[in-house]
């Protein structure tokens, strides 16, 4: 099911976006810049966890919503691009290329992540979606990407850095800095499938859930993965110094803190089976995707 998803529907999101970019600037390398890192690849599991959302509640797939998918797709590569910069992770490689800085240097790579931040607001505000509708995610987009979400998480992940930080604080900043736009995912997915406001609480808890066991998993990788299958340089966090499960907890520590936000996540889904008109299968195999596999 998640297979067809992918094959099938994420190339219709790559189109919105790819079509937004390519009409929204006459700046050539400034759109090269944009283009660039969205064409990079990366794993697309914001916009597949829309796409997915809106799929287990039986509601079709539409125009806005592969436009609300590839808005939060838009972010997330920005955040990337900015996460990438010298004076943020200093990396140089993203989605097995370059990092956007080191191909257009670092005023164009601040400039494009500005571009994809903007743009994904308008993206979503010219959709045929209700004036409600329409508010309602953008106003929750930005929540989420904003200073009360992604960027207070990054800003606390910088502060963190050479310090010993206790669980509570890093788990809050996990919750901002991957939480926010995952959960945005699941919550973004609810509204399009016009759920109620206990479902819709539901989907924020679990994406309180997946959002932190992500970024568990994001930060067990950089220890036991390799450069070859994330497609970024390993390492990277001990280098930095950087506070991560890990790093507080050790590498079983954070494999267990990983597997409970995973259970407390299926609960979560057999909460929703019983809420509304929903098919936990899809959902059961989307979970599959956040396990750490070695
Ligand atoms: C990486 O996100 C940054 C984090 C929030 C951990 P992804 O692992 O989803 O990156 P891409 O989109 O696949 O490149
Ligand atoms: C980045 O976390 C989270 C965001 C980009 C918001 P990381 O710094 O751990 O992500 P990677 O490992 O560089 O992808
Ligand atoms: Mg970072
Ligand atoms: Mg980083
Ligand atoms: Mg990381």
């Amino acid at each position: 099911m998640l297979q067809q998803l992918s094959a099938e529907e994420l190339p219709k999101v790559e189109k919105e976006i790819v079509d937004f970019i390519t009409t929204s600037t006459a700046h050539e390398e400034l759109k090269k810049s944009m283009l660039y890192s969205v064409k990079a690849g990366g794993k697309r599991i914001r916009p597949l966890i829309v796409l997915a959302t809106v799929q287990a509640f039986q509601k079709e797939l539409t125009v806005p919503v592969y436009q609300t998918a590839g808005a939060l797709e838009m972010i997330h590569t920005y955040s990337l691009i900015h996460d990438d910069l010298p004076a943020m992770d200093n990396d140089d490689l993203r989605r097995g290329k370059p990092t956007n800085h080191k191909v257009f240097g670092e005023a164009l790579a601040i400039l494009a992540g500005d571009g994809l931040l903007t743009g994904a607001f308008q993206l979503v505000s010219e959709t045929t979606l209700s004036p409600t509708e329409n508010v309602l995610l953008i106003q929750l987009l930005a929540k989420a990407a904003g200073s009360g979400g992604m960027v207070a998480g990054q800003a606390g992940d910088m502060a963190a850095e050479k310090q010993h930080v206790a669980l509570n604080e890093l788990k809050a900043i996990h919750r901002g800095k991957t939480g926010a736009l995952l959960t945005y995912a699941f919550v973004a997915g609810g509204i399009l499938a016009n759920q109620t406001e206990y479902v819709i609480e539901l989907l924020e808890k679990l994406g309180n859930h997946i959002g932190l066991a992500f970024q568990i998993r994001d930060d067990l990788l950089d220890v036991v993965g390799t450069t070859k299958e994330l497609g970024k340089k390993v390492g990277q966090d001990e280098k930095l110094d950087k506070s991560t499960y890990p790093a507080l907890l050790g590498l079983e520590g954070a494999k267990k803190a990983l597997t409970d936000e995973l259970k407390q996540a299926e609960i979560v889904v057999q909460q929703l089976a019983k809420a509304a008109d929903f098919q936990p299968r899809i959902f059961q195999e989307l979970l599959g995707l956040f396990a750490l596999t070695k």
